[in-house]
């Protein structure tokens, strides 16, 4: 998709990124695929996404993953567990989904209650189904650069979104400010990949505004809402904003809202993703590629 599908004037002076719009075409691209599988004569490709315990957020997100996966076409298989479920319980639903031919995909919804070790889970999934990315066997293919890994789907997302804004990121200064291991750490691999100069700055970093500020491109998952002001960016930077929290509004409302002070840094970047329909669209769409690649990889695997 080129950049002038995504991308629009976000008023203040940045192009926006437009998230939503380029995961509705994602999405339609594997709904197509998918058809093309099963006219082949193939079984449709199937997501498990298991969610422990009530989280209110998490709920939304697994139920957006569920619907986002039949628009694709795929089956889903929602598995809730209580919040009490002990880790055996959980590393055995794990290993039943790993045995089970009819799931492509799993995903495992973080947080986890304190009682459950989450590498443990991640680590449980077989890595060919680790359609999230996070185990240490795609973990370390990402940081070796190998091309016969899952990437985690919201740097993948991010990736994306900067590639239709970027033909080439060659030499281009990107800097990641967070460094979890959903988001940040993954983020920093695609774009050293992509031949980035990539620093990564953290809850330790001294000078993190003027860091930020010499940032050609800009990503930024923190989790906090509004952390990063008009005066951190450089002038014609792209910034990508991965957070979204929601906040109260003087009016009594609430709205969502990004770790990144939209209305001020729309006026000094050059692209701009917006909280909501930046990123988050992203993360969806690209889980239901690592599905789809998942399972076309499985249904060759069994022929040959
Ligand atoms: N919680 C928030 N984002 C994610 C994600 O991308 N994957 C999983 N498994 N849990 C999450």
């Amino acid at each position: 998709m080129t950049a002038s599908t995504t991308t629009m004037n976000a008023g203040g002076g940045a192009e926006l990124i437009d998230g939503k719009a380029m995961a509705a075409g994602m999405t339609a691209d594997i709904r197509e695929q998918v058809e093309m599988l099963v006219r082949q004569g193939h079984e449709l490709p199937g997501l498990a996404v298991v969610l422990v315990g009530n989280d209110p957020a998490s709920e939304v997100y697994v139920k957006n993953k569920a619907i986002q996966t039949h628009r694709a076409g795929m089956k889903s298989f929602m598995q809730m567990m209580p919040e009490s479920t002990s880790q055996e319980e959980l590393l055995a639903l794990i290993e039943e989904l790993n045995e089970n031919p009819k799931v492509d995909g799993i995903l495992v919804q973080l947080p986890l209650p304190p009682q459950i070790d989450a590498a443990t889970v991640t680590n449980a999934i077989h890595p060919d189904k680790d359609v999230d990315g996070l185990g240490e066997v795609n973990t370390g293919r990402l940081a070796l650069g190998m091309e016969n890994g899952i990437v985690p789907c919201t740097p993948l997302g991010c990736l994306k979104l900067l590639q239709s804004v970027h033909e080439d990121m060659t030499g281009l200064k990107a800097v990641v400010i967070g460094a979890s291991n959903l988001v940040g750490r993954p983020m920093a691999q695609l774009l050293l990949k992509a031949n980035c100069t990539v620093t990564v700055a953290h809850i330790h970093t001294r000078n993190i505004e003027e860091l930020a500020r010499s940032a050609d491109i800009l990503v930024v998952a923190t989790g906090k809402a509004g952390l990063v002001k008009g005066s951190w960016i450089k002038p014609g930077a792209t910034v990508i904003d991965v957070g979204i929290t929601r906040v109260q509004t003087p009016e009594g409302k609430s709205r969502l809202v990004g770790d990144v002070v939209f209305e001020e840094a729309s006026r000094v970047a050059g692209h701009i993703t917006p909280v909501p329909g930046g990123v988050g669209p992203m993360t969806i769409a690209c889980l239901l590629h690592n599905t789809f690649q998942a399972a076309s990889r499985r249904r060759a695997s069994t022929e040959g």
